[in-house]
């Protein structure tokens, strides 16, 4: 794991402990929605990346087969102790999504929400859920992105130093152009809020 990567997940291990609880209000407000839009969708073999505390956890439909990634293991902790409470079966496991120890076309669905805003090397780990999904495979993800509103985009590019640093999170990550970058062609985005929270969804065409 590189310096950056160990920065990050030492960000998230530190943020666990009170992570649902600040991210409440927004929990409430939008969120939920927004999780369980993403729900309808998961069919097949199903990996979660980036579950962290296991906040969409109580939303995974019945009777699925899931299994839900994140490299800090104080966030998954948190996803554990929600499963068993919730009594979801979930293969919860400790993974880097820029490097993951499945076969090629392990998965039917893969999906994500608020996770490419973190993880260190996007196109890395967007290419490696592209090499875990299967060519017939969908890719669902809900991204907060830098808005690209001139004066809105460079608040949050001047901003973006101090969420990192306290949170692990960036403020202005570019994230459809890093899907294009990692060799996505078939992408559906769906701006949720203004044009900083996305649905995505891709068609793994490879
Ligand atoms: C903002 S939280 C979102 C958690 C959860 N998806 C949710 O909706 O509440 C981002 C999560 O991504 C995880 N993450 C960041 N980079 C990662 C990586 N390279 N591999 C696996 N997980 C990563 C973090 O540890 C953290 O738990």
């Amino acid at each position: 794991m590189s310096q950056i990567d160990e920065k990050i997940r030492r960000r998230y291990n530190r943020a666990a402990r009170f992570y649902d609880l600040l991210e409440k209000p927004m929990e409430i407000m939008v969120l939920k929605k927004w999780r369980m839009e993403v729900m309808k969708d998961l069919e097949g073999k199903v990996l979660e990346v980036g579950v962290g505390t296991g906040k969409n956890i109580e939303y995974y439909p019945e009777g699925i087969d899931i299994t839900a990634i994140d490299f800090s293991e104080k966030m998954l902790e948190r996803a554990k102790e929600k499963a068993k409470r919730l009594n979801k079966e979930v293969n919860l496991i400790q993974m880097d999504v820029q490097d993951m120890k499945f076969p090629d076309d392990a998965f039917d669905t893969v999906f994500a929400t608020c996770v490419f805003c973190s993880v260190p090397d996007p196109i890395k780990g967007l290419k490696e859920i592209r090499r875990v999904c299967k060519p017939t495979g969908k890719i669902i993800m809900i991204e907060h992105v830098r808005s690209e509103k001139k004066v809105l985009g460079l608040i949050m590019d001047a901003l973006n130093p101090l969420v990192v640093n306290t949170y692990g999170a960036n403020i202005n990550r570019r994230t459809i152009e890093n899907i294009h970058k990692s060799g996505y062609t078939d992408v559906e985005v769906t701006n949720l809020t203004g044009d900083i929270v996305k649905k995505i969804v891709i068609h793994n065409e490879k």
